[in-house]
C-alpha cells in the first residue's frame, strides 16, 4: 500500500516532533502493510514554511535511520503547498516539491473557504504540466456547502485526496457522509493518511480501506490503492473502476440535494 500524504518528517510542522515519532510512525506505516509513503509537510501556511532543500536532506536522513533499523518503508519528498498569492511564481523560481518527483503536486486550501484563486491556479499548473491534488476537500467549509466548486476544480483537470479518517468519522459525520458523497460522485482519486502523530491521528489505512471495499465495493477500493501506485510511477491514475461507482446525476441541484440529507 502506498500513502500519499503524511506528516513523518521530524520537528518541521505539526506533525512528528522528533526522530524517535518519526520512527514510531514508520513502523506503524509498515504494521498497516504501507511499503511507500510520501513525507509531505505544511508549506507556506501561516506556520510553517519548508522548502524543498531541507525536505529533501530530510528525507535522505530518514530513509538512512529506516535503512539501519531495518524498517521496510522507503520514504519519497514531497510538500502540502498551501494555497498563496505567489505559488506560480514559486513554481517558476524551482522552490516547490512535486510528489515523489512525479507530475503530482499536493495542494491545501484553508478549511474555512475555497480562495477565489483556485480555479486560476489548477488551470495554469496544468497548463504547467502539473497535475494538483486537492487535499482533503472534505475538510473544507465551502466544498461541504457547495460540492460543485471542487467539481468544477475537477472538471479544469484537478484531482482530490481524501483523508481515511474523514471516511472512518474521525472528524464528525457532516464530513464523514460529505466524503462518501464525493466519492460516489467520482470526485476523489486517492486515499490517504494525512498521519500527523500516533497518538493522535495515525494512519488507519487498513480501516479505511476495508471500509470503502464495504460501502463503494472491492473494485473501486482497488482502483483508489491503484491510483497511488499509478502516481508512484508518474502515470496518469485511472478512473473507470471509480466513476462505475458514480451515481448517475441528474444536475446539480439533484446532487447538492444530496449534502444536505
Ligand atoms: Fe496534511
Amino acid at each position: 500500500m502506498i500513502d500519499i500524504h503524511s506528516h513523518i518528517l521530524p520537528g518541521i510542522d505539526d506533525g512528528a516532533a522528533d526522530w524517535a515519532d518519526s520512527l514510531m510512525l514508520a513502523r506503524a506505516a509498515v504494521a498497516e502493510g504501507i511499503t511507500d509513503i510520501i513525507a509531505t509537510p505544511h508549506h507556506y501556511d501561516r506556520k510553517y514554511k519548508n522548502d524543498a532543500e531541507q525536505v529533501l536532506a530530510l528525507v535522505t536522513e530518514l530513509n538512512d535511520r529506516l535503512n539501519k533499523q531495518e524498517i521496510p518503508l522507503m520514504v519519497h519528498a514531497g510538500q502540502e503547498i498551501h494555497i498563496h498569492e505567489e505559488l506560480l511564481a514559486h513554481l517558476d523560481e524551482g522552490n516547490l516539491l512535486s510528489l515523489a518527483n512525479t507530475s503530482y503536486m499536493l495542494l491545501e486550501m484553508p478549511h474555512s473557504r475555497m480562495p477565489n484563486v483556485m480555479e486560476h491556479i489548477v488551470y495554469e499548473l496544468c497548463l504547467a504540466g502539473i497535475k494538483p491534488i486537492i487535499a482533503h476537500p472534505e475538510r473544507n467549509a465551502e466544498v461541504l456547502k457547495h460540492p460543485e466548486r471542487l467539481a468544477g476544480l475537477i472538471e479544469l483537470g484537478a484531482y482530490a485526496q481524501v483523508t481515511s479518517h474523514s471516511l472512518l468519522g474521525g472528524f464528525g459525520r457532516e464530513i464523514e457522509r460529505t466524503s462518501w458523497e464525493l466519492c460516489r460522485h467520482g470526485l476523489i482519486h486517492f486515499i490517504a493518511s494525512d498521519a500527523h502523530h500516533l497518538s493522535w491521528r495515525g494512519f488507519r489505512m487498513r480501516e479505511a480501506f476495508e471500509k470503502t471495499e464495504e460501502v463503494l465495493g472491492a473494485s473501486t477500493a482497488a482502483a483508489y490503492a491503484r491510483n497511488a501506485e499509478l502516481l508512484l510511477h508518474n502515470k496518469e491514475v485511472g478512473m473507470t473502476a471509480i466513476r462505475q461507482s458514480e451515481r448517475r446525476l441528474k444536475g446539480w441541484s439533484s446532487f447538492r440535494a444530496l449534502f444536505r440529507k
